[in-house]
C-alpha cells in the first residue's frame, strides 16, 4: 500500500499529531514516513526511504517488528533510540501495531515512536539526584502532602534499619506508628510551612537498641512555589551523646577520685612496709622451700597494687604540666624510636605521616609522651598481630590533629561510651586508666580525645592540641 502525496486531509492529520509514524510493507520495507518523524531524524522522506534509515528504530527490536508482522500481535509503549542525522540516539517510546486493508487483511505494520528526550532527560537529574542522596550518610526521607513517604535514602536506611522497598508509597504513621512527635513536627511543617531544625529524638531501631538523633523538617517546593510535601533528615548522634554522658560521668567520677587520691596516698604507706616485711619474711625461707613461690606471687601482686595506685594518684592529683615549646613532629618521632620494636615483635605495620612544616605546640612533652604511648599501645593490643597502625598529623592555623588509626576490631557503641571511665578495660591485665589518665592530660593542655570506630571496623582516635601562640 502507498499514500498518495497529495493533500489529503488523513495526511495532514498525520503530519500534525506530535508522533512520528511509518509503515511497513510485508517485507519490512518502508512504505510512509510521516512529517514528524522526518523532522526528528532530520532524514528527507526520500532519504529514509532510499537507505531505509527509520528502520533502525526497529534494529533492537526486530524480534517484535516481525512477530507483529506474522502474528498480528501488537506491542506498545517499548523504550528504543531512533537516530539522528547529526548522529545522536534520540530516546523514544516505540509501538508497533499491525497494518490492516478495509477487508481486515494484514498489509504491514506501523510503527509510531514519541519522542521521550525530555522524560529521560528528566530520569536523568532524578537518578543523578537520588545517587546524591544515597552518599549522604545522613538519613532522607521525603513525604507528600498526604505524608506518604515517596523517598527514602541508603542512609535512611541505614539508621533506621529498613529497607526502602518497604517503605517507600506507605504512610509515615502506617511505617512509624510509634513516633507521634515526629508526626505532629511533620503535620505542623505541612500545614503552617514551620521547619524544625536539630530536634533531639530518641528512636529503637529493629535490633532493640535505643538511638539519638537530631531531626531536621524543611518545606519542599518546586520552581513555581508549589508545595510537594516534606523533608525530613536524621542525624545519628547516638555516639556523641553517649560520649557526653560518659564525660559527665568521668567529671563526677574525678572529683570522687579527688577525694579518694588522700587515701590511696595513705594506703602507699602501709603497703610500703607490708613489702618490706614480706621481703625479711622471704629472706628468712630456704631458696628450695615451696614458700618462696607465694612470697613472690604476693610481692609481684603488691608491685600491681602500687602500679594502680600510681597511675590513680596521676589521674586524680594530676601534676603541674611543665610547659614547653616543642614541635609535635619529633615528640611522635621519639615514641616512634620507642614502639617500633614492639611493632616488629607483633608484625603490625607502624605508619608514620609526619607534616613538613613544623608544627609547635606548647606542651608538656613527657605527658604528651604518655597520652600517644597509651594510645599506640592500645592498638597494638588491640590488634594483636599483623596489622597496621597509620599515626598521621595535621595542623590548621588554630590547632593540630593527630590520629591514630588502626584495623584493629574496633569498639561496639555500648563499650565506646565507657572508654574514658576509670577502671574500664576489657583486658584480664588491664586497669583501664590508660584512656582516663590519656583524656584528662590532653584536657590539661586544652585539648580533646575524640573516638570514631565501629565495631569490626577499626578505630580512629583523634588528639586535638592548640598550637603555640606566636609572638
Ligand atoms: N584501639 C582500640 N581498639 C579497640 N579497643 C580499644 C582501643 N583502645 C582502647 N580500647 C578499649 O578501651 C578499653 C580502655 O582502654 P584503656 O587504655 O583506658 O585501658 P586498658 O588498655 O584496658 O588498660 P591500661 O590501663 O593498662 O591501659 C580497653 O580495655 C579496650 O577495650
Ligand atoms: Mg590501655
Amino acid at each position: 500500500m502507498k499514500y498518495k502525496t497529495n493533500e489529503r486531509l488523513e495526511e495532514k492529520i498525520l503530519d500534525s499529531i506530535p508522533v512520528g509514524i511509518v509503515t511497513y510493507d510485508v517485507n519490512g520495507d518502508i512504505t510512509y514516513v510521516n512529517k514528524v518523524a522526518e523532522t526528528m531524524t532530520g532524514y528527507g522522506l526520500s532519504e529514509i526511504r532510499e537507505f531505509q534509515k527509520i528502520n533502525h528504530v526497529l534494529e533492537g527490536d526486530r524480534e517484535l517488528f516481525w512477530k507483529t508482522l506474522q502474528s498480528g500481535q501488537p506491542f506498545f509503549g517499548f523504550e528504543s533510540y531512533c537516530p539522528s542525522r547529526d548522529g545522536k540516539e534520540i530516546p523514544v517510546v516505540t509501538s508497533i501495531a499491525p497494518l490492516l486493508n478495509e477487508r481486515n487483511e494484514q498489509i504491514g505494520t506501523v510503527a509510531t515512536f514519541i519522542d521521550n528526550s525530555e522524560i529521560d532527560r528528566l530520569r536523568c537529574v532524578e537518578e543523578h539526584a537520588s545517587l546524591i542522596l544515597d552518599h549522604i550518610t545522613d538519613g532522607v526521607i521525603t513525604l507528600d502532602p498526604s505524608c506518604v513517604i515517596t523517598g527514602f535514602n541508603k542512609g535512611a536506611e541505614e539508621l533506621l534499619g529498613m529497607d526502602a522497598s518497604e517503605v517507600k508509597y506507605r504512610k509515615f504513621e502506617e511505617v512509624f506508628p510509634t513516633e507521634r512527635d515526629i508526626r505532629d513536627k511533620i503535620h505542623e511543617t505541612l500545614t503552617t510551612g514551620r521547619e524544625f531544625k536539630d530536634l533531639k529524638v530518641q528512636l529503637v531501631d529493629r535490633e532493640g537498641t535505643n538511638k539519638h538523633f537530631l531531626i531536621t523538617t524543611r518545606v519542599l517546593r518546586n520552581r513555581n512555589e508549589q508545595d510537594l510535601g516534606v523533608m525530613l533528615t536524621y542525624k545519628d548522634i547516638t555516639l556523641q551523646e553517649m560520649l557526653e554522658a560518659q564525660m559527665r560521668q568521668s567529671e563526677k567520677l574525678a572529683v570522687i577520685g579527688e577525694l579518694a587520691a588522700g587515701t590511696a596516698h595513705e594506703i602507699r604507706n602501709p603497703l610500703t612496709s607490708v613489702k618490706g616485711f614480706i621481703q625479711l619474711l622471704d629472706q628468712k625461707y630456704p631458696s628450695e622451700s615451696p614458700e618462696k613461690a607465694y612470697f613472690r606471687i604476693i610481692l609481684s601482686e603488691l608491685d600491681r597494687v602500687n602500679e594502680i595506685i600510681r597511675e590513680f594518684l596521676l589521674l586524680s592529683k594530676p601534676t603541674e604540666p611543665n610547659l614547653r615549646l616543642i614541635d609535635i613532629n619529633n615528640v611522635l618521632e621519639d615514641v616512634k624510636t620507642l614502639m617500633s620494636s614492639d611493632a616488629l615483635l607483633h608484625n603490625i605495620n607502624l605508619e608514620y605521616h609526619l607534616s613538613q612544616a613544623p608544627i609547635v605546640c606548647e606542651v608538656d612533652v613527657e605527658q604528651i609522651k604518655q597520652v600517644f604511648i597509651n594510645l599506640i599501645r592500645n592498638a597494638f593490643e588491640a590488634i594483636g598481630l599483623n596489622g597496621r597502625l597509620a599515626v598521621s598529623v595535621r595542623a590548621d592555623n588554630r590547632q593540630c590533629e593527630i590520629r591514630f588509626t588502626d584495623n584493629g576490631p574496633g569498639i561496639p557503641t555500648d563499650t565506646a561510651a565507657k572508654l574514658f571511665e576509670p577502671f574500664f578495660t576489657t583486658k584480664p591485665e588491664g586497669t583501664g586508666l590508660g584512656l582516663t589518665v590519656s583524656y584528662r592530660i590532653i584536657q590539661n593542655h586544652g585539648g580533646n580525645i575524640l573516638v570514631d570506630t565501629r565495631e569490626g571496623e577499626g578505630a580512629t582516635f583523634r588528639v586535638i592540641l592548640p598550637l603555640a601562640m606566636k609572638s
